[in-house]
């Protein structure tokens, strides 16, 4: 039976872009990870907080099947994308993970040019077109808040860029694809407080187009940019909730020893 548009924009309404439904992730036997529930409210930013090694990573490269490239990672339960699990027996996990981009703590882009970094994806994507490329590329760089700084050197080599910027580039080549999803492992934390700021401030600025999960060691930055916080403790979800609530008002002992600076 198909969907009136009536009936989609109530399910949109209360269905998150991403749901993660009794997640468990164990590395060679050993559980890093076990019965983790939440939501990622469509075109919203939701922080994932906690101390180190409770298992935020784990839990992000779960959603775009990373861990599949990890023999001894063994990855239990669902992770709905628009209600489908991604790691159903026909879903492709390159199709997921041009879906659901990630961004990680250090800027890696390729020894290529700047150019060649953004088109990488749409090229393995099968674009050949130079005009759609290009168009496609500014799109991306505009998008990352980095054309106006290297629309006059797209073909110069990636590694020439400062940190924050090649930073921006990696988003960029995320974006190019047009992911409905944009995962970030801590993506500022290398950075100084000027390129954290550029970062962020793009951040809020795709709020509203895609639905993002960061990853931040910093309260300050998920008190700043965070729609929704989940907090994890020793592989478990604690506390999820508005991050008005979970940061100011947080219900568990454990969240707010971490939020008020006494653990962590
Ligand atoms: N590839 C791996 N093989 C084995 N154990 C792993 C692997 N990756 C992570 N772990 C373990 O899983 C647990 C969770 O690690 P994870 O990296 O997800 O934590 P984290 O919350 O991201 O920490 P941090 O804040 O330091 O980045 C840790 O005990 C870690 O040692
Ligand atoms: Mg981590």
């Amino acid at each position: 039976m198909t969907e009136t548009a009536v009936e989609r924009a109530a399910r949109t309404e209360v269905e998150p872009k991403l749901r993660i439904e009794k997640l468990g992730v164990a590395y060679a036997g050993r559980v890093a990870v076990r019965d983790v529930s939440f939501g990622l409210p469509t075109n919203t930013v939701t922080a994932l907080i906690g101390p180190s090694g409770c298992g935020k990573s784990t839990v992000l490269r779960a959603l775009d099947r990373m861990h599949d490239e990890v023999p001894e990672a063994e990855v239990t339960g669902r992770v709905l994308l628009d209600g489908e699990d991604v790691y159903a027996p026909h879903v492709d996990p390159i199709e997921v993970r041009r879906r659901i981009g990630m961004v990680f703590q250090k800027a890696n882009p390729f020894p290529k040019s700047i150019f060649d970094n953004v088109a990488f994806g749409l090229r393995v994507g099968g674009l050949r077109n130079r005009t759609e490329l290009a168009a496609r590329v500014e799109e991306a760089l505009r998008h990352a808040a980095l054309w106006d700084e290297v629309s006059d050197r797209l073909g110069k080599s990636a590694l020439g860029l400062s940190g924050g910027q090649q930073q921006r580039l990696c988003i960029a080549r995320a974006l190019a694809v047009r992911p409905e999803i944009l995962l970030l492992d801590e993506p500022t934390s290398a950075l100084d407080p000027i390129a954290t700021e550029a970062i962020e401030a793009l951040i809020d600025r795709l709020r509203g187009e895609i639905t993002m999960a960061m990853v931040t060691h910093s309260l300050a930055q998920a008190r700043r940019v965070a729609d929704h916080v989940a907090f994890f403790y020793l592989g478990e979800l604690v506390e999820h909730g508005p991050a008005g609530e979970v940061l100011e008002h947080p219900r568990d002992e454990r969240t707010a020893a971490y939020v008020g600076g006494r653990v962590g």
